[in-house]
This record gives C-alpha cells, sequence and structure tokens, in this order.
C-alpha cells in the first residue's frame, strides 16, 4: 500500500478519503523533497516543527471559522534554537503566524517601523539602540537561509495541517533516526464534517424561497428536522423565533499514533505537547497521552504560564521535569514581550519533589 493511500476503515482512513487534499500540498511536497534530499546528503538532522493554530471552516466558501489563541511563539522561538543546535528545520505554520527570526520585528507589539529611523542623508536605518540585537538575528537568519536549513511552509485549516503532516513524514523517511518530530502547533480537536458543511455563508436573515439556492445543503438540513441541523438555524422558521446559529462538531480523529505507528521513519523521535488550563490535570494528561501514543516525549504547558514554564513528561525516570525560566530571566525581548521556553534555552530544570518545594 502506497503511504498516502487508505485503504482501513477507520477514523482517520475516513478522514483523508472524505477530504480533498490542499492545494498546495503537490507544490509543499516538490519542496520538502528537495529539501530532505540535501540534508540527507549533508548528514544533517531535520526537525519538522509544528506551529500555530489550526482554523475550522463552517462553510466550504470559508467566511467564518473557528480558531485558537496560538501565535506560533513557541514553534518559532523553538525553531530558532534547533537552528542554532546544528537541526535543519521545516517549520509547518499557521498561515501569517509568527516566524522563526522575523517574530522579533513582527505583530502589533514590537512593529518594524518602531525599530527604524530616517538617517540625515534620508536613508532608513535602524535605531542605534537596536542595531546589535537586529544584527545578531540579521546575521542567524541569513546563515539558516544561505545553508538551506530552512524550509517554511505554511497551513490554515486543521484539514490542511493533517494532509501536509502525513505526507512531510512520508517524505522525512529517509532520514530515519536523523528525523524529529516536534508537534507544537494547537491543534482543532472538533470539525465540521465536509458532508454536513453548509457551502455558503450562513445567512443570518431569512432569505425567501425563490431566491434561496435549492442546492444549499444547509437550506436542506434546514427545513427536514430541526433536530437534524448541524450548522445553521436550528429554527425552520427563523423569521418567526430567535436566530441561533446551533454548531455540531465532530471530534477530530487523533492523528498522533498514525504519526507514531506508520508515517514517521523507524527510529526517528518524536515530541508531542499538551496544552491545559487547569493545573490538576496537566500531568496526568501528558502521561495518558505518552501511554496512549507509546512515543518519547509530552512537554505540558499550562495556557497561563507557558512563557516561561513546561514540564517535560518521559517513559524513562525521572518520569516528570519541570523547565522554568527564572524569574530573573523572565526578560522582556526589545519589544517588551516576554520570554518564550524554546528548545535547549537555558533555563532552569526541575524534578517534581522541586517544584512541589517551589
Ligand atoms: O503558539 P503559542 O502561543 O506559543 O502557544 C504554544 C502552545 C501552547 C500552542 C504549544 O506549546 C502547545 O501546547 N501545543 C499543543 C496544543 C494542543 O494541540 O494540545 P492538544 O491537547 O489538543 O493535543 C495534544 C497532541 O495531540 C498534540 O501534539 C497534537 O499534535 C495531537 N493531536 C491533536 C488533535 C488531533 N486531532 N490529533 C492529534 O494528533
Amino acid at each position: 500500500m502506497a503511504d498516502n493511500q487508505e485503504h482501513v476503515d477507520t477514523p482517520e482512513s475516513n478522514y483523508f478519503n472524505n477530504h480533498p487534499p490542499p492545494k498546495a500540498l503537490p507544490k509543499h511536497e516538490t519542496l520538502a523533497r528537495a529539501f530532505v534530499e540535501l540534508q540527507v546528503e549533508k548528514k544533517r538532522r531535520v526537525v519538522l516543527v509544528t506551529s500555530g493554530g489550526t482554523t475550522v471552516p463552517l462553510e466550504n466558501q470559508t467566511v467564518r471559522f473557528i480558531d485558537n489563541f496560538s501565535a506560533g511563539t513557541r514553534g518559532a522561538a523553538s525553531a530558532e534554537r534547533f537552528l542554532e543546535n546544528g537541526y535543519a528545520v521545516i517549520f509547518l505554520h499557521r498561515q501569517f503566524s509568527l516566524l522563526p527570526y522575523s517574530r522579533h520585528y513582527s505583530h502589533s507589539t514590537n512593529c518594524f517601523l518602531d525599530f527604524l529611523d530616517e538617517s540625515p542623508s534620508s536613508s532608513i536605518v535602524v535605531r542605534d539602540e537596536y542595531q546589535n540585537a537586529m544584527r545578531d538575528v540579521l546575521r542567524k537568519y541569513r546563515t539558516a537561509k544561505q545553508n538551506n536549513m530552512l524550509l517554511i511552509l505554511p497551513f490554515t485549516t486543521v484539514t490542511e495541517y493533517i494532509f501536509e503532516l502525513r505526507a512531510l513524514a512520508n517524505i522525512m523517511k529517509p532520514l530515519g533516526a536523523n528525523a524529529l518530530f516536534y508537534l507544537a502547533a494547537a491543534v482543532s480537536d472538533f470539525f465540521i464534517p465536509r458532508d454536513r458543511m453548509a457551502e455558503h455563508k450562513i445567512q443570518s436573515s431569512e432569505i425567501p424561497s425563490d431566491v434561496s439556492n435549492n442546492n444549499n445543503p444547509l437550506n436542506e438540513q434546514s427545513s427536514s428536522s430541526s433536530d437534524e441541523v448541524y450548522t445553521g438555524y436550528n429554527d425552520p422558521q427563523p423569521s418567526t423565533k430567535s436566530k441561533k446559529l446551533i454548531i455540531d462538531l465532530d471530534p477530530v480523529p487523533k492523528f498522533l499514533h498514525r504519526l507514531v505507528d506508520g508515517w514517521a521513519p523507524q527510529g526517528s523521535m518524536i515530541v508531542s505537547f499538551k496544552l491545559e488550563t487547569d493545573p490538576n490535570l496537566l500531568v496526568y494528561k501528558a502521561r495518558t497521552s505518552l501511554q496512549r501514543y507509546a512515543h518519547h516525549l509530552v512537554i505540558g504547558n499550562l495556557l497561563s504560564t507557558r512563557k516561561w514554564e513546561v514540564v517535560f513528561v518521559t517513559p524513562e525516570a525521572p518520569h516528570e521535569r519541570w523547565i522554568r525560566v527564572p524569574k530573573t530571566r523572565r526578560s522582556k525581548s526589545i519589544s517588551g514581550e516576554e520570554n518564550q521556553i524554546g528548545l535547549a534555552e537555558g533555563s532552569k530544570t526541575t524534578d517534581k519533589t522541586q517544584e512541589d518545594g517551589n
């Protein structure tokens, strides 16, 4: 069976069979194949970093979608650390989320224009106080690009993400134990299956029947039974009662075990992240994930403290190890943003006992 074909009847294979691959996939595959071939030739280790949030469209011709909080800071910061440690990086990120290196000078908190000035001769120059920091970032960025160490590929929806992940894992097969998967993207757990998705923009006011499109699956569903409306008004006569949009989402199949059991190269390392908001659940959920998928490392983080503490949960002792940026080192970046833990950053580590004593 070809690696990209799904013949078995499982929720995962149904997902692939019922959704078209992203349009950009062939182009991304070509770029990734060339990138991986080069890294194999150079005997470099390659990490696939996934970063940013996935969207869940509510309409096929998408106007509205569900999103999540992730800005891609973890993924972008970690990619920089991997590059500094000799890894080539495939950076699979949510389009327009933070990118390695440029993240220091992008988005509203650190607009690049604030770093610039006009010289007496009218040239645009970097302001004196930012020269050293910007030179350092620029050199690292240039080195990564010139040495073909960084491949940047975007996704937007959860479906695009899953197709890209499978394809990239497959392309990374020749790397064997030189491949690492670092899954920092915030992947949606729920979605609207394609066969239940409205084709057109969901309407907030009643459309006269002689105007409405009879082929719109939303209209068909709405008029069949109020119990069976999946996306749209839970009311066959929305004009007479309050108008609510009821969204009925299915679970996205968990693809981590497919990655561990088949897609990823033999001998590669797989690191997943676990995000929680309840501190009492974090380690339990991270351990459960490790047991369920039998991969190598789960990095747990809480939404509120994710920028300066994470817990490494491993199958081997000590099983649980906290890594913290000490308060004194939680310096702000030049733009004022708090430091974010990236792999290999000099952070203080503590085991569970120390953590409890803190
Ligand atoms: O981007 P930042 O603002 O810096 O935030 C970083 C982060 C908090 C997003 C990051 O550190 C993080 O925790 N990412 C993972 C969040 C997440 O998706 O957790 P989860 O519990 O939903 O998923 C756990 C694992 O299962 C993930 O590795 C994911 O790849 C995998 N998964 C998730 C959903 C799904 N349908 N299939 C999966 O395989």
